[in-house]
């Protein structure tokens, strides 16, 4: 994409996001209770889906509501240290360009933050705690940091709106799960088809600087891809929903020839993105299935 056509692209990513504007917290019309006796989450959506390691309805009910808060609670954690990044660079030169979507992403970024966790706490005990990250990296303050930043948003947004995008349509889920799913897919649209033309050009900002780090960084991604589709499978959920031996079932689900498999499917297309644009030299994908 040529950089007026990017510059256009902005401009109709702001006026979307200016006409579809709406207020996070009048949007939803919150139901007193959500039924313990619904699916939260269809069975297909859950991490021990195809491993046969969990049969009993009951424990997959529950494992469904505290899977739900797991994937909200990722959301809070996640996009609360990816906005710190984003305000950081809002209104610096470099990014001079982009200040106006920014803006824009900012604030529904802290829109969702506020309905994923405002969901936990009506409902439920709250958000889970943060999981420690072994991938946390004090930056080294160079265009690199621009890219790992930005792609870590977008493989993030690319996960969330697997599951968004198809339970937002999802009839056997609660309306206000529902609902919370439809409106994240659709302010997420737009963040990724950003997020993709901005690191393409970070990347090839940073590739002129110093290409040197290239291999590094493309590890580092990959580590990240890994990181994240590993976050969904929390010791917590499997714990608070009474699975039996809850650490061996989680470690033996996350590690099952059925769900390396869903792994790749969730990160197709954004491992597709990153090779398409030069940012993989290899897809991500060929070193995660076994079959
Ligand atoms: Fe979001
Ligand atoms: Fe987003």
């Amino acid at each position: 994409m040529e950089d007026s056509d990017f510059g256009s692209m902005l401009a109709r990513l702001s006026e979307k996001s200016r006409n579809e504007y709406y207020n996070p917290y009048t949007k939803f019309s919150w139901p007193d209770s959500v039924s313990e006796d619904a699916w939260w989450m269809n069975p297909e959506y859950l991490t021990v889906h195809g491993t046969g390691l969990v049969e009993d309805e009951r424990t997959l009910k529950a494992l469904a509501r505290y899977e739900t808060v797991n994937f909200f609670s990722l959301h809070v954690h996640g996009i609360r240290e990816l906005m710190i990044e984003v305000a950081k660079r809002i209104h610096t030169p470099d990014f001079a360009d982009y200040n106006e979507y920014l803006h824009h992403f900012i604030g529904e970024e802290n829109a969702h933050m506020w309905f994923f966790a405002e969901f936990c706490y009506r409902y439920t005990g709250g958000i889970y705690p943060e999981a420690a990250s072994p991938l946390r990296r004090e930056g080294h303050g160079d265009l690199w940091d621009d890219v790992v930043v930005f792609s870590r948003i977008l493989i993030f947004e690319e996960i969330f709106d697997y599951f968004n995008s198809r339970m937002g349509k999802d009839q056997l889920i609660p309306d206000i799960l529902r609902e919370i799913h439809a409106a994240h897919h659709h302010d997420e649209s737009r963040h990724v088809a950003f997020g993709k033309q901005l690191v393409k050009r970070l990347h090839q900002r940073a590739c002129a600087a110093d290409p040197e780090r290239r291999d590094e960084i493309e590890k580092y991604i990959k580590d990240y891809m890994t990181y994240s589709v590993r976050s969904l499978y929390n010791p917590q959920a499997f714990r608070d929903a009474g699975v039996d031996k809850p650490l061996e079932v989680r470690r033996k689900a996350m590690q099952h020839p059925v769900r390396e498999a869903f792994h790749v499917r969730v990160m197709a297309r954004v491992d597709r993105f990153f090779v398409a644009s030069g940012i993989f030299g290899t897809p991500w994908g060929e070193g995660h299935v076994s079959a």
